[in-house]
């Protein structure tokens, strides 16, 4: 069954600090480009000649390679937005114990994801890891590149350009700020209790 672009479930022009030019961009045409890119993928592989497959260059090998950038790229886009749409503050409950078991305080738990968010040329994603027993922020700079296998992502932050660079030009920080203020978190709360069940 192919991919279908899931929907926002707040409007465009609800979050505080990131335009409803940016989402329309961000969400409408760039993620729906994954998703989209994914779906031809899956159907060229099928077709491509294994026999050829060639580290070098093949068109099998192009494809795989293509197919992880693609299906990272639509999973990280709806982790996303799927936790945009809030009010920011502070997390409750049992994720709010395992951050501050974790990273000491709620405070430095942002600072942290924050300071990823800055050294990263893509994503900041927060994950739980099962190897230790905890959450972790993780850098990557593309779309498959600095996943851990096993953990489980929890959130993101996007910090390509087309993520802010309408708003914000080169001021990336403040993007950031923003990014907190319109998290949900209990839709991160939810996906914490999955993994911890
Ligand atoms: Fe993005």
């Amino acid at each position: 069954m192919p991919f279908t672009v899931q929907d926002l479930t707040y409007a465009k022009d609800a979050l505080e600090g990131i335009s409803q030019k940016t989402i329309e961009a961000h969400h409408d045409r760039l993620y729906a480009g994954y998703v989209n890119k994914r779906n031809e993928i899956d159907a060229a592989l099928p077709k491509a000649d294994k026999s050829k497959a060639a580290a070098t260059y093949s068109e099998y090998r192009a494809l795989k390679l293509e197919e992880t950038f693609n299906a990272d790229g639509q999973i990280l886009h709806e982790l996303y937005f799927a936790h945009l749409g809030g009010h920011g503050g502070k997390p409750s409950g049992a994720l709010l114990a395992q951050i501050e078991h974790d990273f000491g305080s709620f405070e430095e738990f942002v600072a942290d994801v924050s300071a990823c968010g800055m050294a990263s040329r893509g994503w900041a994603t927060v994950a739980y890891d099962p190897t230790d027993g905890k959450i972790h922020s993780f850098l990557g700079d593309a779309h498959n590149h600095g996943g851990v296998w096993g953990a489980v992502p929890l959130m993101t932050l996007d910090v390509y350009e087309h993520a802010y660079f309408m708003d914000y030009g080169t001021a990336r920080a403040e993007y950031i700020k923003a990014f907190w203020k319109n998290i949900d978190w209990s839709v991160v709360e939810k996906a914490f209790a999955q993994v911890k069940h």
